[in-house]
């Protein structure tokens, strides 16, 4: 260990476990994006709060810049260590820590997987509903700090719902209780709802007590295949009338082309345009009558142009695959990603004014659609021709994106809805947040860590000097 400051840090702590491989420098030190080269400094897996605090005390004595690190799953970039920082990984941290039962809370540490969140609260009967595909790999407290969605937002909202308490470790090393577990708490400033959507950048989440609720009731899921844009909103107002949505997720032919090019199998004779895969409470038969009565409300009106319903768990996942395969499935054509919201009452304009701009940009490129259009969240996703340069590809896209940002702006949408603005979204902040509001934010990351050690470079460009 040549660096003078690692050769500190291990003297402070003989038993941090410390990489600096370059294997695991690589490894670390990037997340999905795969945009940007990781360089770290190192690694530290710290195994308990305590170390957590005595790293930021020494990343605070000799100014070194600190990524957290969950899952590394971010999608914009957020975990990404390209500059010599020191990335701090909570995978050692996962344990449960306590089950409340009368308060009905799971208190567990950061690193804690989703899956193994969601398995902890199955196991005491009841349920974590904040759900989707990368469940296995990211992490809870990276949920946090990215506010994370997902697929059943339209049920249960963000994650940011259901955090009832936050052990927080400081740029300075102290350690903060935030809300302790508590429903009604009038006395302040709410630094809990702060560190959410924080991005690592306020301080390290290294302890989480979320809120668990019943199991629901069982649950039907059906695949719909529509014509056109406008059925879309339509068959959401008729199924959101008449059953309890759990999920209501749609994608396009493109992306389900994809999907079946991954392994994923057809539920459909036909080809269609659009298709959406909604799940909804189906405890008895009187609540699959209304399920099929709404269908075929949906054909009548020429809404819906065929469908299917599983007729077993099997079934019910094969569907769902056709929707949460597409991320994976897109990968390796190295997708620039979108992940835009509108008020719900506002997508139908907003999917029009879309399909015009992308028309308009991107008639040489392929653009994948899909999203919770439930919450009026579009995921717009272009893929790289293989013969074109990554760095080509990005600048075009980015010209694109500005033109996309001022179209939010007329919309008062969000430039980013569920994934972070990390570095992938860092040049759009403004077009989502006023110069006052961003002002605001700058003096809290100031007050929080006034070095600006914390996950330098993310959320907003690094402060003027
Ligand atoms: P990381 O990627 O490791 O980090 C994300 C951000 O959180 C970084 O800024 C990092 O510095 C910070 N961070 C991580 N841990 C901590 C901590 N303990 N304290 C402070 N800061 C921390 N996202 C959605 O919202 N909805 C989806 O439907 C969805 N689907 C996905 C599907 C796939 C297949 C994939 C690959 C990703 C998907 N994502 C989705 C994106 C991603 O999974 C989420 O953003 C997730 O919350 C990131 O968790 P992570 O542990 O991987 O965090
Ligand atoms: C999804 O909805 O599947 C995720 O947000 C992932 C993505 O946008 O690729
Ligand atoms: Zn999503």
């Amino acid at each position: 260990m040549t660096d003078s400051r690692l050769a500190d840090l291990a003297t402070r702590l003989p038993a941090l476990r410390l990489l600096t491989d370059a294997a695991d420098l690589e490894h670390y030190g990037r997340d999905w994006t795969r945009r940007w080269a990781p360089a770290p400094l190192a690694i530290a897996l710290p195994a308990s709060v305590e170390e957590v605090q005595e790293v930021m005390r020494w990343a605070s004595g000799h100014g070194v810049a600190v990524v957290p690190s969950g899952g590394r799953t971010g999608l914009s970039g957020g975990a990404v260590a390209a500059n010599g920082e020191l990335v701090l990984s909570l995978e050692r941290m996962n344990r449960m820590l306590a089950f409340d039962p009368v308060d009905r809370t799971l208190t567990v540490q950061a690193g804690m997987p989703l899956q193994a969140l969601q398995d902890a609260a199955k196991a005491h009967g009841l349920v974590y509903p904040v759900d989707f595909a990368a469940r296995g790999s990211c992490t809870i407290g990276g949920n946090i700090a990215t506010n994370a969605g997902g697929i059943r937002v339209i049920r249960y909202g963000n994650t940011r719902e259901w955090i009832a308490g936050l052990t927080v470790v400081t740029a300075a090393g102290e350690r903060l209780e935030l809300n302790r577990g508590l429903i009604k708490n009038s006395s302040g400033y709410d630094l809990r709802q702060l560190m959410i959507a924080s991005e690592g950048t306020l301080g390290i989440v290294v302890e989480a007590t979320v809120r668990l609720t019943n199991p629901p009731p069982p649950a039907q899921v059906m695949l719909l295949a529509l014509p056109d844009l406008d059925a879309l909103m339509q068959v959401f107002a008729l199924f959101q009338s008449r059953l309890l949505l759990q999920a209501f997720e749609f994608f396009t032919d493109v992306a389900l082309r994809h999907v079946l090019a991954h392994g994923a199998q057809r539920a459909l004779d036909g080809d269609y345009p659009y298709y959406v895969v909604t799940e909804f409470d189906a405890a008895d038969e009187a609540a699959q009558e209304a399920a099929l009565a709404a269908f075929e409300a949906g054909v009548e009106q020429g809404w819906i142009l065929d469908g299917v319903i599983a007729q077993s768990e099997a079934q019910a996942a094969a569907l769902w695959r056709l929707r949460e395969g597409i991320t994976e499935s897109v990968a390796p054509r190295k997708p620039y990603k979108n992940d835009v919201s509108v008020r719900i009452s506002a997508v139908p304009a907003f999917l029009q004014a879309m399909q015009e701009l992308l028309g308009r940009e991107y008639p040489q490129f392929e653009v994948v659609w899909f999203g919770h259009i439930g919450d009026g969240n579009l995921h717009i996703n272009v893929l790289k021709p293989d013969d074109l340069d990554d760095a080509a590809f990005i600048a075009q896209c980015e010209q694109v994106t500005k033109r996309l940002a001022a179209t939010l702006q007329q919309f008062g949408g969000s430039i980013s809805a569920e994934h972070g603005i990390g570095l992938v979204k860092l040049p759009y902040l403004d077009s989502t947040r006023g110069a006052a509001e961003i002002a605001l934010m700058r003096g809290v990351r100031r007050a929080f860590d006034p070095q600006g050690i914390l996950n330098p470079g993310k959320l907003f460009a690094p402060e003027p000097i």
